[in-house]
């Protein structure tokens, strides 16, 4: 076994090289109308036969590269490795804007050593965008470097947030943003996780917040994001993946924080 991983910028290109090989795949045999091939949690929780041949060819990919790594992935579930490093991997997130032909939906990869995410790629493979950033490396878009926003108040601030699958927590989670939107200039709900933090990265948006997101969901983006600069965390100084999932410059963060904390209805 090896004594050291690699160097984080290493890991980070085998990530971005896999992330951008699995995106021409999708992209090349995506039909013009992909069928559902089944459903997961709920009737609204749909995978495509694609979902499932991104991530076998992801799986195969780093198997080649680094055979004796761990890997979880969204489909494929975890595989235990024997040394320091775990993949961390989402084939398609937004995979109802893939099956609809809505141009956001990304390939994410996420490199942990020792149990932290170390580098991220996520690839918006129909805008041809590809994000990456390693620990202490700054996040990345097309050769430039990705700030978020700051100092924008709760009020003029555009939040994206997301929607869990799962009919009770929709509900739960329509009341939450039916109070949000009247305290925040817009609300957008781009379909999915990564792109969302990503776009938090980019000041696309200011803000970010889902109950429910999966590790595999902000593994890699959640790094874009605090590289450039944002505060990513869960309510009441829990850890991301406990309930919520909250990004933000720092200022709005706590902004954002305070007005979900009495909201959340899952609230310890
Ligand atoms: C979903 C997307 C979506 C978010 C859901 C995720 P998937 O991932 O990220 O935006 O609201 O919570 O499960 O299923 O498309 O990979
Ligand atoms: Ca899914
Ligand atoms: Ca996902
Ligand atoms: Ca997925």
């Amino acid at each position: 076994d090896e004594a050291e991983p690699p160097d984080r910028e290493t890991l980070l290109a085998l990530a971005v090289e896999i992330a951008e090989e699995a995106g021409e795949m999708l992209l090349a045999k995506r039909p013009d109308r992909p069928e559902v091939l089944a459903t997961k949690s709920s009737p609204t929780d749909v995978v495509t036969a694609l979902d499932r041949a991104a991530e076998e060819l992801i799986r195969a990919r780093i198997g080649e590269a680094r055979p004796h790594d761990a890997i979880l992935g969204e489909e494929g579930g975890d595989t235990p490795g024997t040394g320091r490093v775990k993949w961390v991997v989402d084939p398609i997130d937004g995979t109802v804007n893939f099956l609809y032909g809505l141009p956001d939906w990304a390939v994410s990869i996420g490199v942990e050593v020792d149990g932290e995410i170390v580098a991220g790629a996520v690839h918006n493979v129909p805008r041809g965008e590809l994000f990456s950033a390693s620990k202490g490396g700054g996040a990345w878009l097309r050769g430039e470097r990705l700030s978020c926003n700051t100092g924008v108040p709760l009020d003029r601030a555009l939040i994206a947030t997301g929607f869990g699958y799962g009919v009770a927590r929709r509900r739960v989670q329509a009341e939450v943003v039916a109070q949000v939107l009247p305290r925040v200039r817009d609300i957008r709900r781009i379909g999915s996780c990564a792109l969302d933090l990503c776009a938090v990265a980019t000041g696309r948006v200011d803000g970010y917040y889902e109950r429910g997101a999966n590790y595999w969901d902000h593994a890699a983006a959640g790094l874009v994001a605090t590289e450039a600069g944002a505060r990513v965390g869960g309510l009441n100084g829990r850890p991301v993946g406990v309930d919520m999932l909250l990004c933000a410059a720092p200022g709005l963060f706590e902004d954002l924080h305070d007005l979900l904390v009495p909201l959340d209805p899952e609230r310890d």
